[in-house]
Formats: structure tokens, sequence, C-alpha cells
């Protein structure tokens, strides 16, 4: 009788855990299709609510691109900081999973990254379980004055859904209170793991290598260099062909600096050079100089996809948009924090030697909706309006031709007084973004500002791609070696677009315009 009742049970237990291993619980399965607030991104990642800071753990895995992120889930400013988690199988729409990793014994779970252990060379696989190993800071508190950060790793056998802290915590102790950020990936040369840390504020990067994970030897440290005002946070490290060829390669070192950023502040900048599995070699043309990855006020703590696809070559990064000047204060509620949109990063050879540029990805195109198209356009200083658009999210890819003109481009979320400006000037040559009038700049004594940045017109032309959102601008300039992204608060109501152009004439060559569509 037991046996038989058992039996008459299999199916439906099945079937429950089957259900109970699909069904993922949103966070609040009603935000999500609201996400309607007055500054609600509508094609940005957000959480439903409370605060945010750096992308981690990012990685690509079945099918599935995780995006993990500093999160309080108690409250919309910094504070017991935890991983959020969201998923995505398109990089456009996401979907939100319960906090994957939680502050314990005051233990904070600062920013770090995640691998596939394909090998499972941390032991921590179960046969047809490969373990996703997720590295981070543990940060705590070790009396009323002082702080100690260490490295820590956690796993998980269920794609990124459950988690288990190892028991062997922390992985490398180095009794400091300014370690942090560790980027980890596989290196193919010499097979085994190398991890990229901030000794922030010495400032220095640190490379250690591994390989189980667990036990890490340190290789070499990297810095000061560029720009080292004071800290340097998150550090990403790649290598990426130049120009497309596969025989030209370059490793980027990425770090981010808070303050002394390009806007004040935070900001990314990089470095060109070798990696050799141990150490770090700057490029000696580039020596001296600081390379800016963002000119805005609002890129920070870029993180990119650990473990893409094999048949996609693409190394594909997302920041922070924010700047820690104002980030506890940014109007917006419940929620606070927004990353940018995903970006496509390479090399190119310039005049100036090789540099980096990034670029919208594709799968992007997917929400483009009203399209606009205009060619062979005279704009004159009586400017010009398009009355038969207006939106609060949209995209512009568009070439201009300077012709006599001083400073010309686009004033994007215009209304009665308020208008942001994107436009080039002629004669510093630089591509420029005004957000002094870009709505609410109240809130902070610094945030109504003017972000530059050195540009060269190609045959008197230049093309600038440009994505607008309910409290965001992204300008890309030419074929991505300019970027610029700043947050903007404007009223709901300022949804005007014009064309503009000072001290004579430009002439617009081509001009595409798409409102974008909500992602959520
Ligand atoms: C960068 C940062 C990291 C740190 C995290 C804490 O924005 O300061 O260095 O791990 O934020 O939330």
């Amino acid at each position: 009788m037991n046996g038989l009742r058992s039996v008459l049970w299999l199916p439906l237990i099945g079937f429950v855990s089957l259900f109970w291993l699909t069904s993922e619980p949103a966070v609040d399965p009603d935000t999500s299709s609201h996400y309607q607030e007055r500054y609600r991104p509508q094609y940005h990642f957000t959480p439903p609510q409370n605060w945010m800071n750096d992308p981690n753990g990012m990685v690509y895995f079945n099918g599935e691109y995780h995006l993990f992120y500093q999160y309080n889930p108690y409250g919309i400013r910094w504070g017991h900081m935890s991983w959020g988690h969201a998923v995505s199988t398109d990089l456009v729409h996401w979907q939100h999973l319960p906090v994957a990793l939680e502050e314990d014994n005051g233990i904070m779970i600062f920013s770090g990254s995640a691998v596939i252990d394909r090998l499972n060379s941390s032991g921590f696989g179960k046969p047809a379980a490969t373990p996703m190993v997720a590295v981070y800071t543990g940060h705590r508190r070790l009396s009323e004055r002082r702080v100690r950060q260490d490295q820590r790793i956690a796993y998980s056998l269920d794609r990124g859904r459950q988690w288990t802290k190892y028991d062997g915590n922390p992985v490398i102790d180095e009794r400091l209170s300014d370690f942090r950020d560790p980027k980890v990936f596989w290196h193919r040369e010499t097979n085994r793991w190398i991890m990229a840390v901030a000794l922030a504020t010495r400032p220095a990067i640190r490379f250690y290598g591994s390989d189980d994970l667990k036990n890490w030897d340190p290789l070499s440290d990297f810095g000061p260099a560029g720009s080292a005002e004071r800290l340097w946070e998150c550090p990403e490290l790649f290598r990426l062909p130049v120009d497309g060829d596969r025989s030209v390669q370059r490793w980027i070192l990425q770090v981010d600096v808070n303050p002394g950023g390009p806007a004040g502040g935070s900001g990314a900048q990089y470095f060109i050079g070798h990696f050799d599995g141990e150490r770090f070699y700057q490029d000696p043309d580039t020596r001296g100089k600081t390379l800016w990855v963002d000119h805005g006020a609002d890129f920070y703590a870029v993180q990119s996809f650990n473990n893409m696809p094999e048949s996609d070559e693409r190394r594909i990064w997302i920041g922070w948009m924010n700047n820690w000047k104002y980030a506890e204060s940014i109007p917006t509620d419940p929620w606070r924090g927004a990353m940018t949109i995903p970006r496509e990063v390479g090399l190119i050879s310039t005049e100036e030697g090789i540099r980096l540029v990034q670029n919208p990805v594709q799968e992007l195109k997917r929400l483009r909706g009203e399209h606009h198209s205009y060619e062979d356009r005279v704009i004159s200083p009586a400017g010009r309006k398009l009355p038969e658009f207006n939106g609060k999210a949209y995209e512009i890819i568009a070439e201009w031709e300077m012709g006599g003109s001083d400073r010309f481009g686009f004033k994007v979320r215009k209304g009665n007084d308020e208008q942001t400006v994107i436009g080039y000037d002629v004669m510093s040559r630089q591509l420029y973004l005004d957000r002094t009038k870009s709505g609410n700049v109240a809130f902070d004594s610094t945030f109504a500002s003017i972000e530059r940045a050195p540009m060269q017109a190609v045959n008197d032309r230049i093309r600038l791609h440009i994505f607008v959102d309910w409290s965001s601008v992204e300008v890309f300039g030419n074929r991505g070696e300019v970027a610029i992204t700043d947050r903007i608060f404007p009223s709901p109501s300022s949804r005007q677009l014009e064309l503009f152009s000072e001290g004579g004439e430009a002439r617009v060559i081509s001009m595409d315009l798409w409102k974008l569509e909500s992602a959520w």
C-alpha cells in the first residue's frame, strides 16, 4: 500500500519539483510591467527598487547573460552591500532574480566577478553540474575606525540561482583596508586563473595567479600611472585585436579613478599594453598620458562578460551610469542607480596610436520603433525644429558636415526652459554635452556641467550615435573613439528635438531617428 502510494505520488512530485526548478519568482512580479516612474530608464538596466551601484559577476552561461550588481536590499542609500541578480538572453530584456549573495556576519559583499569553472579546477562541481564561481571582496568593520577587505569566493551549481559561500574564505587576506574588486578570468597561455585586484589607496593593481580559485600567488603590481589622484577601483583586463586583425593584439587594463575623473569625481581610464600572464607592460607611446574610456560625468566601474559563447568574439561591457560625487542624491525613487547600455569594445589605429572604441551592441536595434529619416538638410543659425517628432527615449545616427559653422548639433529633451545640448565645437575640435539646463540640476552643486572630449572631424564631417532615455544621454562620436555619458533629469514634458548651428551653416548629410520601445 505504501509502495503504491509513493508510486502514485511520484509524477506529482516530479511535476512540482520541475515547476520549482523552472519557475523563477521575480523580485516583484508587478513592477516589471510598470517601470513608468518619472526618470525611470526605459531600456537601461535598473533594479525595481533600492540602491544599486557597480555591475558585478558578469558572465555568459548556457544561453543566459548574468548581471549581478552592488545592491542594498533594504534601502535607497548605499549600505548592506549584497549582489543583486538579473539574467537576459539578449542583453536588452532582463529578468530580475532574487538576491544572489547577501551580506552576513557583518561581512558586506563588495564588487567582483564570476567565472565558469569548466574543468572543475575548484572541485566545487558535481557530475553534470559545472560550477559558476563568484570572486568578490568581503568588507567588514574591525573596530570603530578600522575596516578589513579581503577576497572571497562562492559557488553555484544551478546557473547562479543558489549560492554557497566557500568555508575556506577568505582566499586572499593581505590585512589591508583598501583591497578590492577582483576581476578573474582564465588565461589560456599559462593555463591558470588570473585575478586583477585594486590596492585602492596605493594606488595600484595587483595580479595573482591560481590553479583552483582557492590558492592564489601574487605575481606583480602595476601603478600608479595615468590618473592616480586618490583611489583606484574595479580593474578590468582583457585582450583585443587591433583593427579586427587577430594577428595584432593588445591588452587593455581598465582602471576606475575616484576622484580625478574627466568631469571631476568618478571616471574610467585605460592602459594599452601587453600582459604575459604575470605582468602588465604599458606600451611606451602611451606612458605619461591619461586615456579616458568615456568623457562623461556618469561612467564608472565598467565590467565585461566572461565566458562569451565560442561563436561570439565580441567583448561587451556595461558600466554604472553614475558618479560618487552625487550618486546618493540623484532624484529617483523608489530605486537609485542605473547601468549604461551594453557596449561592444574594440581597438583601432588612429593618428595618435592605438585607441579604444565603444559602440552600442546591435541587439539594441530590437527596440527600434517609429522611424524618421532625413537627407541633405542645411541647418542655419535659425535652427530647425522637428515638429513631426517628440519623444523621451530614442536613438539618433547622424552625419554632419561642418560647413561654415562654429558649433552645431542637437538639442534633446527640449522643453520650455530645458534642453540638453549635444554639440561639436569646430574651433576647439571638441564634442561636448551641456546639461546645465537639462532639468533638475539643483540636487547637487556640481551637477550642472558641460563635458568635453577631443574629436577630429574627418573630411569636414563627424558622425554621432546618440541614445536618449528618460534620464540619460549617451553619445558615441565617429567610429566610437569618443563617448560621453551623462545622467539628466528633465521634465516628462520636455520632448522636443532640435537641430542647431551657430556662426554659420552646417549640413546634415544623413540622419536616422528611431523611437525606442521600453525593454520592460
Ligand atoms: C566602486 C566601489 C567598489 C566597491 C563597491 C562598494 O563603485 O567603491 O570599489 O567594491 O563600490 O559598493
